[in-house]
């Protein structure tokens, strides 16, 4: 049987860090409220010059390095992302030519906040069937061109940045089980509908959330899929070593944390210094806790994360 297991991880933050005070002063909010109703204390957001393709191929170079692998044995490159640089071509071919390795499979994959779960999954499925041996796997984002600066209800939710993971066909798991999810029936309570057509932008152009109803769908679908995939993974929720979950909102984690019975000390939360970096999220908080010494070979990780579509999905894997 042949599995996929992660090689190396990176990430990369943009150097503008943004504090919730700083926010405070351009507009009607307080550090208060920001960190009591989400925990988010701090972002990082791009620089004018800087593309999620910059930011994409940034991690990549970082996960390449910790993997030992030279980026022209890279055989399929995946970008998750909600803000390409481009309507095409795909991000993944900007970064492939950023890279200089070319002829490789490069497509992205847009579903918003749990588009790394699907990017991971999809990989891991083109090594299982000895399409790829080595894939390049990245979650880049510039939310901060997605948000409208004057809606205090959204803007101080997001950040911008990148993570990466190199995975490779391997003899042992890795990665054991995956679910993924969607539901089009909820599109509406989070998007943004505008889109470019006739020369110019047609409806609205920025992020759009119906925020309770967000948090009460994510509660609930994230318990049920990491549930559903430990179950079908036969492995105990006393198992799980650490969760990488994604990260919008502090008490969203915690409740996710509650429901598997894990104490917060097993949960790697990125989410106050960095915000929602939507598909970016996972791989970075994996990338901080990887590289800070928390997440050891041979333990065993469950990833999960849900955003726009509605989509979702979970990830178990032994690191
Ligand atoms: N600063 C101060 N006050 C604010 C702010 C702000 N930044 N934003 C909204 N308010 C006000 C509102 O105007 C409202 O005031 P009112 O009562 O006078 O009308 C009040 O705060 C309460 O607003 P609610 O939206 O009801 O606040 P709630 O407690 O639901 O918290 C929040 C809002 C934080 C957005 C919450 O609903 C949430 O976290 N939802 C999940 C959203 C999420 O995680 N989205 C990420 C994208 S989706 C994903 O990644 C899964």
């Amino acid at each position: 049987m042949v599995y996929s297991r992660i090689l190396g991880t990176g990430s990369y933050l943009p150097a503008n860090v943004v504090t919730n005070a700083m926010l405070a002063e351009r507009m009607d909010t307080s550090d208060e409220w920001i960190v009591s109703r989400t925990g988010i204390r701090a972002r990082h957001l791009a620089s004018e010059e800087e593309k999620t393709s910059d930011l994409a191929c940034k991690a990549a170079v970082d996960a390449l390095a910790a993997a030992g692998v030279d980026a022209q044995d890279i055989d399929l490159l995946i970008v998750a992302t909600t803000t390409p640089d481009m309507v095409f071509p795909s991000t993944a071919c900007l970064v492939q030519e950023k890279l200089g390795i070319h002829g490789c499979a490069a497509f992205d994959v847009q579903a918003v906040c749990a588009g790394f779960m699907y990017a991971l999954v999809t990989a891991n499925n083109y090594i299982r069937c000895g399409m790829a041996k080595k894939a390049l796997i990245i979650g880049a984002e510039t939310m901060s061109r997605l948000l409208d600066w004057n809606d205090r209800g959204t803007c101080v939710l997001f950040g911008d940045g990148a993570g990466a993971v190199v995975i490779g066909a391997s003899e042992a798991p890795g990665i054991e089980h995956a679910c993924l999810a969607a539901d089009g029936r909820y599109s509406k309570i989070l998007n943004t509908p505008g889109q470019i057509a006739d020369g110019g932008i047609q409806g609205h152009p920025y992020l759009h959330m119906d925020g309770p109803a967000v948090f009460k769908f994510a509660v609930k679908a994230l318990s049920e899929i990491a549930v559903t995939t430990l179950s079908e993974a036969g492995v105990s929720k006393d198992e799980v070593d650490w969760l990488v979950p994604h990260q919008a909102n502090l008490r969203i984690i915690e409740s996710t944390a509650k429901h598997l019975h894990l104490p917060m000390d097993r949960v790697v939360v990125t989410l106050p210094e960095h915000g929602n970096t939507s598909a970016a999220s996972i791989p970075l908080a994996l990338d901080v806790a990887v590289r800070d010494g928390r997440i050891q070979r041979g333990q065993r990780v469950l990833l999960e994360g849900i955003g726009g579509g509605f989509a979702w999905g979970a990830v178990l894997l032994t690191y």
